[in-house]
């Protein structure tokens, strides 16, 4: 099956003027990663990665310095590649004048929907995103978080086949957030293949079955979730009652708190010694699990090795 979206050494320089010192800014820096039909991809970096560069690439909005994308195998410089695409860019800037319900039915329109069709998708989609009650209202009498949800619906409208969400939950509640999340369920369970850009690291975990990691304009790291946090288990939380802070010292165990229960951290190897120690002590051990390793974990370790926290190399 033809992957949903496919990049191979796609690269963005920006030069700038010579106001702006004549430089150039490597915004993105040979990304080659693959979408599989069906599958969300979750993107995390820092601010200046290269995220947002990435998608309007994917979107024919800016051209490549090199390199090469595709979508469902056809270069996005096709009107029909982009047909397939629902974008809910990073700062949405609709019509100001149209009311909601006018702006999503242009952009129904712009998708080639019609008729009775048309317009029970845009009562479809102004309900999913829960803004039936302000649909004949002017778009510049909108909260933030109100324009974030109309240019949701304008992506979902046409169907399309694959969704680039860009910064999805910026400016929303935390109602809006959990409904992103919901929408991208529903979405990804209707077969929809999703690029999700986005800050709120357990989010993105939570939603992808595959991740990447930019950094500095480079694909640090990629792969399936399950791969790239596969250290579970390796080590495991205790925690007991009728322990103190000083009997412990001196064991391999990482205290965590130390309030009317002890709690803390050790290899999983070293568990059962433990917690046969601390029961001679006439300890109880009240509950362990293991400890998964977040994306968040791997994300921070990840720029702490790059020693990159903002934007791209200015050469
Ligand atoms: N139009 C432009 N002209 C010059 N440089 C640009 C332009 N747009 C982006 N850049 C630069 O490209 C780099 C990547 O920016 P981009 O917007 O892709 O980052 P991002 O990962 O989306 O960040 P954020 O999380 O802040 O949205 C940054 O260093 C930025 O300064
Ligand atoms: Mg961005």
């Amino acid at each position: 099956m033809v992957s949903a979206v496919e990049t191979s050494g796609l690269t963005k320089i920006y030069r700038l003027d010579l106001l702006s010192g004549g430089k150039r800014i490597v915004a993105l820096d040979g990304l080659s990663l693959k979408i599989e039909a069906g599958h969300v991809l979750g993107v995390v970096g820092p601010n200046g990665a290269g995220k947002s560069t990435a998608i309007k690439l994917l979107l024919d909005l800016i051209r490549p310095t090199s390199g090469t994308a595709l979508i469902f195998g056809k270069p996005p410089h096709e009107a029909a590649a982009r047909r397939d695409v629902g974008y809910l860019p990073e700062n949405p800037a609709p019509y100001e004048y149209l009311t909601g319900a006018e702006f999503v039915r242009l952009a129904a329109e712009l998708s080639g929907l019609r008729g009775a069709e048309r317009n029970r998708r845009v009562d479809e989609v102004l309900g999913q995103v829960q803004m039936g009650n302000f649909a004949s209202v002017q778009i510049r009498r909108y909260s933030k978080g109100m324009v974030q949800r109309i240019a949701l619906a304008q992506a979902l409208v046409a169907r399309p086949r694959l969704l680039i969400l860009d910064e999805p939950t910026s400016g929303l509640d935390v109602l809006g957030r959990k409904l992103i999340r919901e929408i991208v369920l529903t979405e990804k369970a209707r077969g929809t293949s999703i690029l999700l850009c986005s800050h709120i690291i357990p989010d993105v975990e939570a939603l992808s079955e595959d991740i990447a990691i930019l950094i500095g304009g480079k694909l640090v790291k990629a792969g399936p979730v399950t791969e790239l946090l596969s250290h579970e288990g390796s080590e495991v939380e205790l925690s007991f009652e009728g322990l103190g802070q000083a009997q412990v010292e001196g064991w391999p165990f990482t205290i965590v708190t130390a309030g009317r229960r002890l709690v803390g951290r050790c290899a999983a190897s070293e568990a059962k010694a433990l917690i046969n120690r601390a029961h001679d002590l006439g300890a109880t051990l009240v509950s362990m699990h293991p400890i998964r390793q977040t994306l968040e974990d791997t994300f921070l370790a990840a720029v702490k090795a790059q020693g990159q926290q903002v934007g791209s190399v200015i050469e």
